[in-house]
């Protein structure tokens, strides 16, 4: 057998040394993709360090003559042709059907694609989940924006059995449950929370609870089934939480959270999301209005916690531009379970 050799990591560029140009292309320039622009730009240097230059192409919007704050010059447009220009998109519209429409054909030329999108993903994994086994899907942000969960899921915890988790993966109905318990109004708190940038376009999406079990089906691809289907999810929003709900657990020491959990029972795993009531001590409790958190157990690792931001356009950037790093040093995308 040959000698084993030391790894050597690859030397940092002199800083003479050419910049390789990789071309990306953005889908939306709502409360995440221009908030993707303004970090890439701060990022520049840490691009440069790895070798790289990146070019946006171009932006698609619905209205590219709207006013925006995003860096002079920023290829605003209405027509996705540049797409045939790029190595990498990012995905930051929205919806189903017309992101996927203008994915697909990117994906199955073997480009990489990088989205926030958790409906796309959990609504039509039928003709994603390939391309995520090969590698060319990066969706870090999909769930609990920022804070990483996909990246360790779909890596060091596969060593650990899957046991259960319990999690509040919605910063919308974090930021009203949390601002109720004051005795605000749930509309005013809705509001609020629109205003934040938290809310999906319609807010149904989360104060019924689809946002959170489209998350959760995505997560339950990498620890329970990787074909884990979203109408598998039992769904109950928090349309019908009162004040006095509210109120009412917090007289006795508790809180009410939407929360989803995926554990075993019986032969198979039953995925859920429901406004529960819970001690003000229970983990997922103690993350702040907006914020998201998960208790993991494994039976190895046995359980963990996660907790931090989990909407909003920065914190959901930085996942976003964690992802086009990693794609362009040449990590694979998150890989669910074979
Ligand atoms: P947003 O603020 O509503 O922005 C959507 C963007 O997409 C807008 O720039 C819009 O153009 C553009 N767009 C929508 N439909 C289009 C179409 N048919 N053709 C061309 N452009 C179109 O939404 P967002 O909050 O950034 O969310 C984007 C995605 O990220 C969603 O999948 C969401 O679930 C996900 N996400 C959001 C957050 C968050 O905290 N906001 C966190 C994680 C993941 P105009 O500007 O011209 O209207
Ligand atoms: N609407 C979502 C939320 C955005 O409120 O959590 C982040 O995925």
């Amino acid at each position: 057998m040959p000698a084993a050799q030391p790894f050597v990591p690859a030397p940092r560029l002199a800083p003479s040394a050419e910049l390789r140009t990789v071309h990306i292309g953005l889908l939306g320039c709502g409360t995440v993709g221009q908030n993707v622009l303004e970090l890439l730009s701060r990022r520049r240097d840490i691009f440069a360090d790895i070798g790289v230059k990146l070019e946006v192409c171009g932006v698609l919007v619905r209205d590219a003559a709207r006013e925006r704050d995003v860096p002079a010059g920023t290829p605003l447009t209405e027509d996705p042709g540049f797409l045939n220009e790029c190595s990498i998109v990012v995905e930051a519209l929205g919806g189903v059907e017309g992101p996927l429409a203008l994915l697909l054909p990117i994906l199955r030329s073997g480009r990489a694609v990088v989205t926030a999108n958790k409906a796309m993903l959990a609504e039509r994994w039928d003709a994603l989940r390939g391309y995520a086994q090969a590698g060319q899907l990066y969706y870090e942000s999909a769930v609990m924006a920022g804070t990483p969960i996909i990246g360790p899921m779909s890596t060091v915890l596969r060593a650990s059995a899957f046991t259960r988790l319990q999690a509040v993966l919605n910063g919308t109905c974090a930021y009203i449950l949390t601002q109720m318990e004051g005795g605000k109004p749930y509309a005013q708190a809705l509001s609020e929370a629109q205003a934040l940038g938290y809310a999906e376009d319609p807010p149904t999406l989360d104060v019924g609870g689809f946002d959170t079990a489209h998350k959760l089906a995505v997560l339950a691809r990498f620890c329970a089934d990787g074909d884990f289907p979203y109408s598998a999810v039992q769904i109950q929003g928090i349309e019908n939480v009162t004040l006095d709900d509210v109120a009412a657990a917090k007289a006795v020491g508790e809180r009410i959270k939407l929360v989803a959990t995926l554990e075993r029972v019986g032969g198979g795993w039953h995925a859920s999301v429901a406004p529960t009531r819970l001690p003000e001590t229970h983990p997922i409790c103690t993350a702040g209005a907006g914020r998201n958190s998960m208790v993991y157990v494994g039976e190895e690792c046995g359980e963990l916690f996660f907790a931090g931001g989990g909407a909003g356009g920065l914190v959901t950037a930085s996942a976003v531009v964690g992802d086009i790093m990693d794609c362009v040093l040449g990590f694979p995308g998150h890989v669910p379970l074979h």
